[in-house]
């Protein structure tokens, strides 16, 4: 097979680099093309090394834009690339809006190509309509070949939605793939100690999603919050850069015991994330990690789209809105349970065993060509 794997910002690179390496593994012609949505180093390159992953085969440069021009610039240098490779598959993982550009992209050349579109991550939902990556969910899971899930509900989604069930295939969750690779790599990380800190005595918190931290009431309750926190337990915030334009923007002021560090690369996150006695975030991949690491978790979202981290792990959903009252009773609650809720997810959910990418791989070289998701020309007239 020669196969086209697409990523485009941070949660994507731990999904395809998995996927990458299986298919190189079985000499499969493989490509990676990298959009260039996230291009500072600590939110890119600094992946590449981490994940052991070879230089992009082609970068599209689109950088930072509105949702409109970042998808259009992606479409418009993804075509070319995608005429020139001609592959059997274009393979795009997550939510994010270089996802659902490359989708749309592959989905207008069926018309010419035989092309087929695999999504990694398929059929979560959050409900959220004001979520630009449930926007990216939706329309990328519609016009895809081959839906690859790893929670069990997003089957009932897709069908809902009409996706027929036999471009359904549960694959189990990469990310755990490349989480176990780093962990166990570098089990004996501690990058706490460079801050003064121990192990399990600090909390870790990123939060960065526009709902969140460009909404000036909201992101004044939840610093009011971490504030609290802080006087009993140090925290710690990589911060992304979305979150640190708007705090300076709109003028709020840091609790001082919240140390700020600068985003960190994948094995100083997932080291961070072990060593904490708490996460307070509303990244989708952080719920999923702190649940397979046994972490107890805080969501700050309105709801979520891995509901089996709450059901089978060790997250917790905040009251929305979120108040500090409400965000540091959930972390109470959540410290109070500590990580003895990681012994519930030492089982882990089904298919989170570090074995995803050969399941995905065996799903593409199996897929029969009749799940192609061709409509039929529509009579003329
Ligand atoms: C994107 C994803 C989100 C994901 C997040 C992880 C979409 C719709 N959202 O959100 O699902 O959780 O990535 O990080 O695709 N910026 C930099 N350097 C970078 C990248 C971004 O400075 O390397 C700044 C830019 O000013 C940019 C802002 O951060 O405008 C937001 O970046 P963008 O990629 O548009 O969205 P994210 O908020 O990162």
């Amino acid at each position: 097979m020669n196969v086209l794997v697409v990523a485009g910002a941070r949660p994507n690179f731990m999904k395809v680099a998995p996927i990458m390496a299986e298919l190189r593994r079985r000499e499969h012609e493989v490509a990676l093309v990298h959009t260039g949505q996230h291009y500072d180093p600590s939110m890119s390159s600094a992946f590449f090394e981490d994940l052991s992953m070879p230089a992009p085969d082609y970068h599209l440069e689109v950088g930072s834009g509105s949702h409109a021009e970042q998808t259009a610039r992606v479409m418009e240098r993804f075509d070319p690339v995608l005429a020139a490779v001609e592959p059997d598959w274009v393979v795009v993982v997550g939510d994010v809006n270089s996802t659902m550009a490359a989708a749309i992209v592959t989905a207008k050349r069926r018309a010419t190509s035989p092309v087929r579109l695999a999504h990694v991550e398929a059929g979560l939902r959050s409900g959220d309509w004001a979520m630009p990556e449930e926007v990216n969910r939706v329309i990328t899971d519609q016009i895809s070949d081959l839906l690859l899930i790893h929670s069990p509900e997003a089957t009932g989604h897709l069908l809902r939605e009409g996706v027929p069930s036999e471009r359904i295939v549960f694959v189990g969750n990469v990310m755990m793939d490349a989480l176990f690779d780093v962990r166990g790599r570098h089990a004996g990380d501690a990058p706490w100690e460079a801050l003064g800190l121990t192990r399990q005595a600090y909390g870790l918190v990123t939060l960065h999603r526009p709902s969140n931290v460009d909404d000036p009431s909201i992101m004044a309750a939840l610093l009011h919050a971490l504030d609290r926190l802080s006087h009993d337990l140090p925290l710690v915030w990589p911060m992304h850069p979305r979150a640190k334009h708007a705090i300076a923007r709109d003028g709020h002021t840091l609790p001082a015991g919240l140390q700020l560090i600068e985003p960190v690369g994948y094995r100083a996150m997932t080291a961070w994330l072990d060593g904490a006695k708490v996460v307070v975030t509303d990244s989708g991949g952080l719920q999923e990690e702190s649940t397979a690491l046994g972490v107890p978790c805080v969501t700050v979202r309105a709801s979520t789209e891995r509901p089996i981290t709450v059901l089978e792990g060790t997250n917790r959903m905040v009251a929305w809105p979120p108040t500090a009252e409400g965000v540091h009773d959930a972390v109470d609650a959540a410290i109070g349970v500590g990580r003895s809720a990681g012994s519930r997810a030492l089982s882990k959910p089904a298919g989170w065993d570090g074995h995803t990418a050969a399941r995905i791989v065996d799903a593409l070289e199996h897929s029969p060509a009749s799940l192609l998701a061709r409509v039929q020309p529509a009579s003329s007239g």
